[in-house]
């Protein structure tokens, strides 16, 4: 019987991203598998129903359907309410899934008796390639609304980023130079701004120096980053240790010192933070101001992208996908290490503790 791949309209709130978009449904379709589509899965990223049935999708009218169909089921984000009642055995689960941080959701997947894998743990060659592209967004996304933030419509100090002829240019201070960090690096300084920009890693500190004359790479004593904090218009946080909460490297007092108005965005608020004032929000609410700053630390900052976060996770993603697709997909290493739970067993290492 010819293999079903399923894709269910995302349920968390703000959540527009979809699990595959019509072109990538054209191309499992041409490896012989069978693909659906929720009706109205990809209205909020800019795609119809009928994009998918002209790429070949059967379209399922609701969620009860959708699943009912499905063998395996890709979707964004991890099963939110109602949905996970939806799941089966049978099911073959690949979506981002965080379980580490949620104990009550590994717990109804092992009772369930499914198997998952994880986009956040499947490695491949060093990198997370799954996750990689959500942190460039994020990266890109907090240059542009601390950009917006800094007009004295929303609260800012009333400055141009990138200045211009006789006017000064503003300073942006990233902590921490991956992939969110070395995003904003370089759309900081497209756009004209002084930049400085802090990591223990040379390699790091190397890339970003080649970006342009006006970064500066520095590494991270607590000296340099008080004193570029002070004088930052926007600072942005996106350092990570993997698996563990982010290293405070701002204190509340070093933003109190900051002047009123200017803007910190804590990419990296998912993993508690890396600024002593940062607390998460959402779209609903973006901002608050603390300490004279407008504070902005969504803690699913591509959302509200969801168009382009579609296609560079789809992008990113469909070449796993295709491998999950054969029969024989548990022999390829990238996909068997990243599966979390396995046919209701909790087999990855970082969730057995
Ligand atoms: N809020 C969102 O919507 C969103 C979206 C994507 C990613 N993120 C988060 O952004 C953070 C960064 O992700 P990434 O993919 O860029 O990680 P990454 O591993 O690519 O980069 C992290 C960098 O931090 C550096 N670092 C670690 N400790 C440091 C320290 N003490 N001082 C200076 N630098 C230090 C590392 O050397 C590394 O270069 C993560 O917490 C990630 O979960 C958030």
């Amino acid at each position: 019987m010819t293999l079903r791949v399923g894709v269910p309209t995302e349920v968390k709130p703000m959540e527009g991203r979809v699990g595959l978009t019509p072109a990538a449904v054209a191309d499992v379709i041409a490896q012989g598998v069978r693909a659906g589509i929720q009706r109205g899965a990809g209205i909020a990223s800019g795609y119809t129903d009928a994009d998918y049935q002209a790429a070949g999708a059967e379209l399922l009218d609701d969620a009860d359907a959708l699943y009912d169909w499905a063998q395996i089921v890709v979707k964004v984000k991890e099963p939110y309410g109602h949905e996970i009642n939806l799941l089966r055995a049978d099911h073959l689960l690949f979506c981002f899934l965080h379980l580490a941080a949620n104990a009550e959701l590994t717990r109804r997947l092992c009772e369930i008796g499914l198997t998952a894998v994880a986009f956040e743990t499947l490695e491949d060659h060093g990198r997370l390639p799954i996750l990689v592209p959500m942190s460039d967004i994020a990266g890109r996304i907090s240059v542009q609304v601390a950009a917006h933030l800094l007009h004295t419509t929303q609260g800012g100090r009333g400055i141009l980023l990138g200045g211009l002829a006789s006017v000064e240019r503003g300073n942006v201070v990233v902590l921490g130079a991956g992939h969110a960090g070395g995003a904003s690096v370089r759309a900081a300084a497209a756009l004209g701004a002084n930049v400085s920009v802090f990591d223990t890693n040379p390699v790091r500190l190397e890339q970003m120096h080649g970006i342009g004359p006006n970064v500066t790479a520095l590494t991270p004593t607590a000296h340099a980053i008080d004193a570029a904090v002070a004088e930052a218009d926007a600072l942005i946080g996106a350092v990570l240790l993997p698996g563990a909460a982010a290293p405070r490297l701002v204190s509340r007092a070093q933003v109190a010192r900051m002047r009123s108005g200017s803007v910190i965005a804590d990419i990296a608020v998912d993993q508690g933070g890396c600024i002593e004032t940062t607390r998460a929000t959402t779209y609903d609410a973006p901002t608050y101001v603390d300490e004279g700053v407008v504070h902005f630390c969504v803690t699913n900052m591509p959302g509200a992208v969801p168009r382009s976060a579609t296609q560079a996770l789809t992008a990113a993603m469909l070449p796993y996908l295709r491998l999950l697709l054969d029969p024989a997909w548990r022999e390829d290493p990238r996909l068997r290490d990243a599966i979390n739970v396995d046919r209701g067993r909790i087999v990855h290492p970082a969730l057995q503790n």
